[in-house]
């Protein structure tokens, strides 16, 4: 995904734009540009790599136009250079887009063989020249917006820029988000709200096939028929866009230290039995089958979530990975089908599909969102916000708690509308997740021997994690979290699967990190770990007092996390192979927020 940002004022933009585009860089990093309107035309500063890049090449160049649009990219179709950096000029008009254009090379040929010079290897730069040649031939910047709009394939969202419009600038939403302003300093466009903490208090959120045009102190939005209409308008947070980094070194290891707090918030928000059920779609009685589907660490949470409802709640409960799902053959839904969407963002392309899918064959469908305002919040028949607040580190921590604390609530809640758990039990979870912010913040005070272990993983090729039961979901999160931000290669296995062919990659020194903690697995997990102890794996134990110890007499180290109920084991399991992945990254010299290839949300399939 990439982020766009617009501004239009009575002064000039640049430095606007620069601060815009920092706010979204959560949304690729690739590369970033900006382009003003100046009294002798558009003029176009790029950079490659971070945003800090471009705000260096602004100040050299100054631009001082009153209306830009600006761009920060990850790139889909040609490499991070210059020559491929938004905004993309054809003659007087300038354009950024987020999204994909399917039918980019039939349109590139036809522009080509019109005698359009297109420079670049993007799938975007076809939509500039689209544009600019319908205005050649006299149509209006909207017509030949919404023209280009009648001939692209894909899904995007484009600001323009036209040289002789000087102080109206357009945004076209089909697919991807884009919100409007009018603050206080001017009229703005913006992938995301969140990046207009500060400039305006309340945002227009476009539809599929709106057109906006804005200008410093005046916005318009009109449907696919051209026709005037009201959007909704979400209000815009001051603090969303929180940039600070509170004296961390990163956002990354600020936001595992928001964990205590973010489990205060979910504990008070959804302390109420029975709060969390009233956002059900239908009726915890109802329920027949529960389906969960998401991406990523995302799912990684609806593994660990269909013990629960399946625990504890006695519902058939199915995980799906979204991008696979989304092209399987889809049954129609039966009567009491419940699809439960996971997703930080709200914004991931796959997530959504299934959505829309899931919606059309008449199945009841419910969001975990952290982002309250986006197209899964706006689109799934209702929605719980994970309450994370914004999460600018690509490398999902504090969300990823939050969906499991949300999810266990859930289950805990629907049982008790099932009367599948006494009251007694009801309580019993119930204490053990209002516990959750001092278990948290304690677990955290370890983090001297997780630095400590980090080192030992600084010349590792590859690293096993391993775990049993609801502690192999986190197996899985602890090798995705290392791989996005050290670059090593890891992998998950339930630890019961090595001998079915894993353990031949045990070799003298493998490092493993397995998850022990008290209960029935305990004892099986600790064969497993022996039979690699046995052949030279180098084990490290993540688990309770009774896990360690279980493993102390084949293990070179051990991260311990307090005793606990099993129900949030998992939860605490976690945090030392959060704080494993970030330091072993930072150790490496790793850009830990922004690791590379990634984005924080991929909205492109
Ligand atoms: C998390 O650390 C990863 N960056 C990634 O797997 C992420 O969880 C996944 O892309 C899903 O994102 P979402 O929760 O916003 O849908």
């Amino acid at each position: 995904m990439c982020g766009i940002f617009g501004a239009v004022a009575e002064r000039p933009v640049a430095d606007v734009l620069v601060e815009g585009l920092r706010r979204l860089e959560y949304r690729g990093y690739d590369s970033a540009g900006v382009a003003t309107l100046e009294q002798d035309g558009l003029r176009r500063v790029c950079a490659v790599g971070r945003v800090e890049s471009l705000a260096g090449r602004v100040a050299a160049e100054q631009p001082r136009g009153n209306i830009g649009i600006a761009h920060t990219r990850w790139a889909t179709h040609g490499r991070p250079n210059e020559r491929n950096s938004h905004p993309h000029l054809a003659p007087g008009v300038a354009i950024v887009h987020n999204g994909i254009v399917e039918n980019h090379r039939s349109l590139r040929a036809e522009l080509s063989a019109q005698g359009c010079k297109l420079r670049s290897d993007t799938d975007t730069e076809v939509i500039p020249w689209l544009v600019s040649r319908r205005i050649a031939e006299g149509a209006t910047v909207p017509a030949a917006l919404r023209e280009a709009d009648r001939t692209l394939q894909g899904a995007y969202a484009v600001a323009a820029l036209h040289e002789g419009t000087q102080d109206t600038m357009y945004g076209l939403r089909r697919g991807s988000p884009l919100v409007a302003a009018i603050g206080a300093g001017g009229g703005y466009l913006a992938s995301d709200a969140n990046a207009l903490a500060g400039l305006a208090d309340h945002a227009v959120c476009l539809e599929d096939g709106d057109l906006a045009k804005v200008s410093r102190d005046r916005l318009a939005v009109f449907d696919v028929n051209g026709n005037p209409v009201d959007r909704r308008v979400i209000h815009v947070d001051r603090n969303a866009s929180v940039l600070d980094l509170d004296g961390y070194a990163h956002y990354m290891l600020k936001e595992i230290y928001e964990q205590p707090r973010v489990a205060g918030l979910i504990n008070d928000r959804y302390q109420e039995q029975g709060v969390l059920s009233n956002f059900l779609p239908l009726p915890p009685q109802r329920i027949r089958r529960i389906t969960m589907i998401a991406c990523g660490t995302s799912y990684y949470a609806a593994s660990v979530a269909k013990r629960w409802f399946e625990q504890l709640a006695h519902i058939r409960t199915d995980i799906e990975i979204a991008s696979e799902y989304r092209y399987r053959p889809l049954p129609p839904a039966e009567s009491g089908e419940l699809a439960i969407l996971i997703s930080q963002s709200g914004e991931t392309a796959d997530t959504l599909a299934c959505l829309h899918r899931l919606k059309a064959a008449g199945c009841a469908t419910l969001g975990l969102v952290n982002v309250v305002h986006s197209s899964l919040a706006r689109d799934a028949d209702s929605f719980i916000p994970l309450l994370a607040g914004v999460e600018n580190g690509v490398a999902s921590t504090k969300a990823f708690i939050a969906q499991l604390m949300v999810l266990a609530r859930l289950a805990v809640d629907i049982a008790g509308r099932r009367k599948t758990l006494g009251q007694g039990e009801i309580l019993g979870a119930l204490k053990s997740l209002d516990q959750l912010p001092s278990t948290i913040a304690a677990t955290l005070h370890n983090e001297t021997a997780v630095q400590a272990l980090a080192e030992s993983f600084q010349s590792a090729r590859s690293a096993l994690f391993v775990g049993r039961g609801a502690l192999f979901p986190i197996a899985l999160e602890g090798a995705l979290k290392l791989k996005e931000t050290s670059y090593i290669h890891a992998e998950g296995f339930p630890a019961g699967e090595l001998k079915h062919g894993p353990i031949a990659l045990i070799e003298e020194g493998t490092p493993v990190v397995a998850l022990a903690c008290s209960g029935e697995l305990l004892d099986k997990t600790g064969s497993n770990i022996r039979e690699i102890a046995a052949r030279g794996a180098r084990v490290t134990v993540v688990g309770d007092r009774a896990g360690i110890l279980s493993l102390m007499d084949v293990a070179v180290g051990a991260l311990t996390i307090p005793s606990c109920d099993e129900l949030v084991q998992p939860i605490v399991a976690t945090l030392p192979l959060q704080l494993l992945a970030y330091h072993v990254a930072v150790q490496r010299g790793v850009d830990v927020d922004r690791p590379r290839n990634l984005a924080k949300s991929v909205t492109v399939e």
